[in-house]
């Protein structure tokens, strides 16, 4: 999928469904939207799903949490706040988390993103501050306070989840599902096997597929299949207002990584895509499976082992992304992102 061309068919399933008793992602209306807490580490592709989340009235942000990975948390954490200010959203509390993956050192990703893991188009001073709760306590807090249960949408490394899991299981029950941009029933992005949210934190990502909370992994697959173009990106520039031309430039920035390593006149906006298929029933084509994550191999800790053709008899614990239908993907995020104009 070099240049601008159309990606082929996605991952095809041989057409046997396998019946799954668990539970798909739910989704809002205008009138009682899904609540939902966003864990992050901003990141030019986390920034636009914090702006697509804010922007849609079937979604309701209780808090965002924020945690090392594209860059270390105090620049992941000041990204945040930095969106917010943008979307005029200084309401919404931000709680920073985990400084480093469970076990090992950190390691982030410049290459892609800049030092500051948000180089490229200025964004507005902060207006608030982080809350002062660590994030895994506060994003207990915020589903606790909820009147029903929470979605989680993780969107970097899965270190503050694994922590809420481990220290607060008084609400595992009041977490409905857990939808997540990570893994990759393919190819890697870091190495040649593992995506970088699942490699940061591998320990992490174990304790979150194992824990028994009905999730969905919004894939590479998936988000090298919604990749957008130049020509939609300037779109996006054109007519957002501050908040579009803020973005168009982000996604410009990104999009000279994926020109440099993939040869895309686009880019992948990994993170909105997660957001997006809880905005919009049938957008990405899931199929339920087993997910294992690696955490020993020497070349390949921190992939994620998904048993596509059912073979190991295991019980699927995640929808997987398999599919996704572009053009509906960047229709949703022009009507997001005009939303701001
Ligand atoms: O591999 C893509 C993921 O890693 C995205 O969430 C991006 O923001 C980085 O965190
Ligand atoms: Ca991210």
């Amino acid at each position: 999928m070099s240049g601008t061309a159309a990606p082929g068919p996605g991952i095809v399933l041989v057409d046997r469904p396998v019946p799954s008793r668990l539970p798909e992602a739910p989704h809002g209306t205008p009138g009682h939207p899904l609540p939902i807490v966003i864990d992050c580490d901003p990141g030019h592709d986390d920034a636009v799903a914090i702006l697509l989340a804010l922007a849609r009235p079937d979604l309701r942000v209780l808090g965002i949490s924020t945690v090392a990975g594209n860059a270390v948390l105090e620049r992941t954490t000041e990204t945040a706040l930095r969106v917010l200010a943008l979307a005029g959203r200084a309401d919404v509390e931000v709680a920073a988390g985990a400084a480093h993956p469970l076990e090992g050192p950190l390691h982030t990703a410049p290459h892609v993103h800049g030092e500051s893991g948000i180089e490229g188009p200025a964004l507005p001073d902060p207006v608030t501050a982080p809350i002062g709760e660590f994030a895994p306590h506060a994003m207990a807090r915020w589903i606790r306070a909820a009147a029903e249960p929470v979605v989680l949408v993780p969107t970097g490394p899965l270190t503050n989840v694994a922590l809420l899991l481990q220290e607060h299981p008084e609400v595992h029950d009041r977490i409905a599902h857990i939808c997540l941009m990570g893994g990759s029933i393919t190819e890697g992005n870091i190495t040649p096997s593992a995506e970088f949210n699942i490699w940061v934190d591998p320990e992490a990502a174990q304790t979150v597929f194992g824990a028994g909370i009905p999730l969905t992994m919004i894939g590479l697959d998936v988000t090298h299949r919604s990749i957008v173009w130049e020509r939609e990106r300037e779109a996006l520039a054109r007519e957002g207002g501050r908040v579009g031309a803020v973005v168009g430039g982000l996604l410009a920035y990104f999009q000279a990584f994926h020109e440099r390593t993939y040869g895309w006149a686009g880019t992948p906006i990994h993170d909105a895509v997660a957001v997006a298929h809880l905005a919009m029933p049938g957008l990405v084509r899931t199929a339920a499976l087993d997910v294992e994550i690696e955490t020993e191999g020497r070349f390949t800790r921190g992939r994620t082992v998904v048993d596509l053709r059912r073979v190991t008899g295991r019980t699927p614990n995640a929808h997987v992304g398999l599919d996704i239908d572009r053009e509906r993907f960047v229709a949703l995020l022009g009507e997001a992102i005009r939303s701001y104009a």
